[in-house]
């Protein structure tokens, strides 16, 4: 131990220089956040009294199954809930979690190693991109990209190669020519199917064909399949986990946001490859104590008992986007019709895209037509032309929305037309 007490004066601050916060490299990284200025603008808007319809965001507005709601409570009672829980979950929603996927994919997951909880998926996300990534080392991931796939890896100071994910075979083929032409080769592939914001759906055999070449090229491989529960027509979205030899190259996120409606109770998980689970349990031992256990045993409840309800929210979402989607086509909007996940990704029509990129359009819906949407460059210039549209209003809301969305074209309409944007601008 050094002892410096003696021969150090402490000085004087005479100096009346103000005081500066400087910021970490990564923060500086970090882009300025492309959804700020609609995020404000939503929110003044709403404090003068505004009736804005919301379709930025995919959080769910419907609550939870209603045991689950009671089951919460009732563990909140119970004084031996209010310690530290265990930072990778309770064994017993472990547990759930993996007979879950035998159920529902026929995929054999030991809980005790191949399966960890996390505070929400983002959360596993961004701490697996800590334990996987440094510097020098690249991930490829999907354009247009979730904004954690791009910036989970740049704050843990990696790089990017983000590829097209409209073709999946061309995505494929992507894969295997970065692989071949970057030195060092791509670490990490991140994949995301039903995938947000495109809504690009795969089949089983797309994540055969990433497995081989995850063996081929030595990349691993994190599946975000936030989407898991919320399929339409019939359509069930695959694991990657049910791959022939997935779990010797990656982990599949999943979460209880989206089909299980408790987004606001931050449940996660991850499953699958157990080194790379132990990675990831390594991040958050020193970072977090774990979810409230109330928490946890709610979930197991949801996991358990309410398959039919996460089935029905389905269907609900289902007549949305059919609503959602005839109302865009009547004005004349094109919109392909997504098999899942909560959203619609509706082209800008062609005259207006010309006139202005997607952030400014989405700024007029709000500003002029009271209705929220996600402009697709937030997700990365592949999504440029673009808007997301949640699914997370009622059907009358919805036709509301595309209501308003067209009056408020035509009431602009003579102020824009003759204008064209610089093409230097998309
Ligand atoms: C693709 C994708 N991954 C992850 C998440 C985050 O989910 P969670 O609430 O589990 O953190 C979302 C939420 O919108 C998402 O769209």
């Amino acid at each position: 131990m050094n002892d410096f007490s003696e021969s150090t004066p402490i000085p004087d601050d005479s100096s009346n220089e103000p005081f500066r916060v400087e910021y970490a490299a990564r923060v500086k990284r970090l882009p300025p956040y492309l959804f700020g200025r609609i995020n404000n603008t939503l929110y003044q808007k709403r404090r003068a009294g505004a009736d804005v319809i919301d379709l930025g965001m995919g959080n769910p507005s419907d609550p939870p199954e209603r045991i689950v709601m009671e089951k919460m409570s009732e563990a909140t009672f119970d004084v031996r809930n209010h310690g530290y829980s265990k930072s990778n979950g309770l064994l017993n929603l472990r547990r759930e979690l993996t007979s879950k996927y035998f159920r529902k994919y026929g995929v054999r997951l030991d809980p005790e190693t191949e399966a960890i909880v996390c505070l929400g998926s983002k959360e596993g996300f961004s701490h697996m991109c800590l334990a996987l990534m440094g510097p020098g080392d690249t991930a490829m991931i999907p354009a247009p990209y979730f904004p954690v796939h791009m910036y989970g890896v740049i704050l843990a100071a990696g790089n990017v190669v983000a590829l097209e994910v409209a073709d999946s075979e061309k995505f494929l083929q992507n894969i295997a020519y970065t692989c071949q032409h970057f030195y060092p080769r791509p670490k990490l592939l991140i994949i995301n199917y039903p995938h947000n914001p495109s809504t690009v759906t795969v089949e089983q055999d797309f994540f055969t064909d990433v497995v081989k070449l995850a063996k081929r090229y030595g990349f691993m491989v994190i599946s975000d399949f936030a989407y898991a529960d919320v399929a339409f027509d019939k359509y069930q979205p695959p694991s990657f986990l049910a791959s022939p030899g997935a779990i010797d190259v990656g982990v599949e996120f999943t979460t209880m946001s989206k089909g299980y409606n408790m987004a606001g109770w931050r449940v996660g998980f991850c499953a699958g490859n157990a080194e790379m689970i132990r990675g990831l349990a390594t991040i958050k031992g020193y970072y977090d104590y774990g979810m409230f256990q109330a928490i946890q045993i709610a979930a197991i409840v949801a996991l358990r008992d309410t398959e039919a309800a996460v089935e029905n929210q389905s269907e609900i979402y289902q007549g949305r986007r059919d609503v959602l989607v005839e109302c865009l086509e009547r004005i004349g909007w094109e919109a392909s019709v997504p098999k899942a996940g909560m959203f619609v990704w509706a082209k800008v029509p062609e005259k207006w895209r010309q006139r202005m990129n997607t952030i400014d359009f989405a700024m007029m819906l709000l500003e002029e037509g009271d209705v929220a949407v996600s402009p697709g460059s937030g997700f990365g210039p592949a999504g440029e032309g673009f808007l997301r549209m949640a699914l997370v209003e009622n059907e009358n809301r919805l036709r509301q929305a595309v209501r308003h969305i067209g009056r408020c074209l035509e009431r602009m309409e003579p102020k824009y037309s003759g204008e064209t944007r610089p093409a230097t601008t998309s």
